[in-house]
């Protein structure tokens, strides 16, 4: 049979009932955001294969196909992506230019090659989306100290200096209060090693989230815009449906669907926002699955990683109505070396609680998981699952009166 007769005139990845075999999606990474995704591809059939650099990453534990390799080794790379129908990840903390090789030579990478060199950029993503129009703060890449100080005493103090690359939960980004606390930060980092960028400081009345789903053919499809509690860098609760004026929800919607558009990602795109006194201001990019979409597993009808696959096999994209009036998700961030697994009976005493581990070792201020809530009011679901959450960890001594 002919390339032509097998392939489905719906859709050219799918080959017809003669020839059909589940496709075989690659991850890359197998971090906690793999291990979901292999939950979800499970029900639909879809086969799962990792790149993980350690037999005991969180998703390595519990998959049946992994290849053990480092995503910054070229040839393991190209290995596993060749090995794949199509690929996919789990962090974006791969070389850009291999992917692109990869992808020049036919290689099915979704998101696309130039996608992940946006989402691993801060720099790169603060000038494309402001010169696509999208409202950013002002920013200037910072290659030497000059560069820092004079946005400081041209923009007024303080500025937030980032790191453009390799950042996550807060490391990389420093508030930075006036030029003495410029050089202070100036004399630990090289400017030119972390890619270093400035921008103003964003007085923030509340931060949000909208994350959105794209298939190469074009659909495209986002949640319910949601409010994120961070608390130094680091993400602690999401709460669906943020509770914002219906306008600002829908302004949020069309901005981040229209950003997936224009630079055509492929897959679920978090678009994390800042709501400011006159506005809403982008603050950065994932073009994987979030932390700021687990609350879909149970909270919406189709879960992000579900949602990830078909998007990634190109396949119709999911409903992502919310399942209740109100859903929150808690984050299980470590305090100590304890691992949850001991206090796991406690936590699901708790009502109607949802608890995600992630076969993590317990380390402070390390996400080993996750809880979900979901019910009628938003002060009771975040309760239920601030101490859930908190049972997990320890803040919350296990017997304690509720
Ligand atoms: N320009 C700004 N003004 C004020 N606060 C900011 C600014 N940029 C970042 N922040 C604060 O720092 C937090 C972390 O910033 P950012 O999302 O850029 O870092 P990150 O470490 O890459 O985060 P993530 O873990 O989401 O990848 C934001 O959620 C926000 O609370
Ligand atoms: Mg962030």
């Amino acid at each position: 049979m002919s390339q032509e007769e097998g392939a489905s005139i719906l859709n050219p990845m799918i080959p017809s009932d003669a020839d059909f075999s589940p496709p075989t999606v690659g991850i890359i990474g197998a971090g906690q955001l793999a291990r979901m995704m292999l939950q979800a591809a499970i029900p639909l059939g879809v086969r799962v294969r990792l790149l993980a650099e350690r037999a005991d990453d969180g998703a390595a534990l519990v998959a049946p196909d992994v290849t053990l390799g480092r995503a910054d080794d070229p040839v393991a790379l190209a290995a596993f992506v060749r090995s794949c129908d199509a690929t996919t990840f789990d962090h974006e903390l791969v070389d850009a230019d291999a992917l692109a090789a990869l992808e020049a030579t036919g290689h099915g990478l979704r998101p696309g090659a130039g996608t992940v060199a946006l989402a691993q950029d801060k720099r790169r993503q603060r000038q494309l989306l402001g010169n696509l129009g999208f409202p950013v703060p002002p920013h200037r890449p910072v290659d030497a100290p000059a560069d820092l100080l004079e946005f400081g005493a041209a923009y007024g103090w303080p500025v937030v200096a980032k790191a453009g690359r390799g950042g996550y939960d807060g490391r990389g980004v420093w508030v930075l209060g006036g030029p003495e606390e410029a050089e202070d930060l100036l004399a630990q980092v090289n400017p030119a090693a972390v890619e270093l960028l400035v921008e103003t400081w964003v007085p923030i009345e509340r931060e949000l989230a909208v994350l959105v789903a794209r298939r190469p053919a074009g659909e495209v499809v986002a949640y319910p815009l949601v409010e994120t509690v961070q608390i130094e860098g680091i993400c602690h609760e999401i709460l669906a449906p943020a509770e914002v004026e219906p306008r600002l929800a829908a302004e949020a919607e069309d901005l981040a669907l229209s950003i997936a558009t224009s630079i055509e990602s492929t897959g679920v795109l978090a678009v994390e926002l800042f709501q400011t006194a006159e506005g809403l201001v982008v603050n950065e990019l994932a073009a994987r699955p979030h932390n700021s979409g687990h609350w879909t597993i149970e909270g919406a009808a189709t879960s992000q990683f579900e949602q990830h696959l078909r998007a990634v096999l190109d396949w119709p994209l999911g409903s992502t109505a919310l399942q209740a009036p109100a859903v929150a998700t808690v984050n299980v961030l470590g305090r100590d070396a304890v691992d949850p697994l001991h206090r796991l009976p406690a936590a699901l005493a708790v009502e109607g609680v949802h608890v995600h581990l992630y076969g993590k070792a317990a380390r402070a201020g390390r996400k080993l998981g996750h809880v979900t809530a979901l019910g009628q009011d938003r002060v009771e679901v975040r309760d239920r699952a601030v101490r859930a959450a908190g049972l997990l960890t320890g803040a919350v001594p296990a017997g304690s009166a509720s």
